[in-house]
């Protein structure tokens, strides 16, 4: 049972870091060349956390939670692998709120207040993929 919700516990996290990077290569392509592309990068990424990023953060959660009910320890390397992954976890969700102002943004057509949005957004999206990066390379020495 552990190791069949170890592995949903892995797939899920690699399809969140796998989601938070292509994510990074739409906003790359589109971001800059002008308000059409904007407008459309704007609800694509919405669309994308909503469909794919939230669903696989929750589920990553869940079976996290799950895998700790089942076999609790309070070594060192977990905490720290606990604290990156909620730090991904809380990052994450501000970026998903920044990610829906910044379509209402450009719904309205303001591109100044979706300048300053992106760039907060953009902010926090480095913090999520450090997070998720180091709850990675935790998970992996935990698994040892
Ligand atoms: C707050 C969110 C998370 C929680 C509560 C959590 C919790 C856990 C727990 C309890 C374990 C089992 C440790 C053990 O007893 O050996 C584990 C293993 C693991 N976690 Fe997480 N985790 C979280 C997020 C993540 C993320 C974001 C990643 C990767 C991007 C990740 C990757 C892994 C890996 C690779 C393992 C080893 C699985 C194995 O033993 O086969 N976790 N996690």
């Amino acid at each position: 049972m552990r190791a069949l919700i170890a592995h949903f516990h892995v797939i899920s996290a690699s399809v969140w870091l796998g989601c938070v990077v292509t994510e990074a290569m739409f906003e790359r392509a589109l971001l800059g060349r002008g308000p059409e592309f904007e407008r459309t990068l704007a609800a694509l990424h919405w669309r994308v956390d909503l469909g794919i990023e939230l669903p696989a953060l929750l589920l990553t959660v869940l079976s996290g939670g799950w895998l700790f009910f089942l076999a609790p320890h309070w070594s060192a390397v977990w905490w720290f692998k606990f604290g990156a992954g909620t730090l991904a976890v809380a990052a994450n969700l501000a970026c998903i709120g920044l990610v829906r102002l910044r379509q209402t943004k450009a719904d309205a057509g303001d591109w100044a207040g979706f300048a300053r949005v992106d760039a907060a957004q953009h902010r926090w999206g480095a913090v999520v993929a450090l997070g998720l990066l180091a709850a990675l390379g935790l998970g992996v020495v935990l698994h040892a």
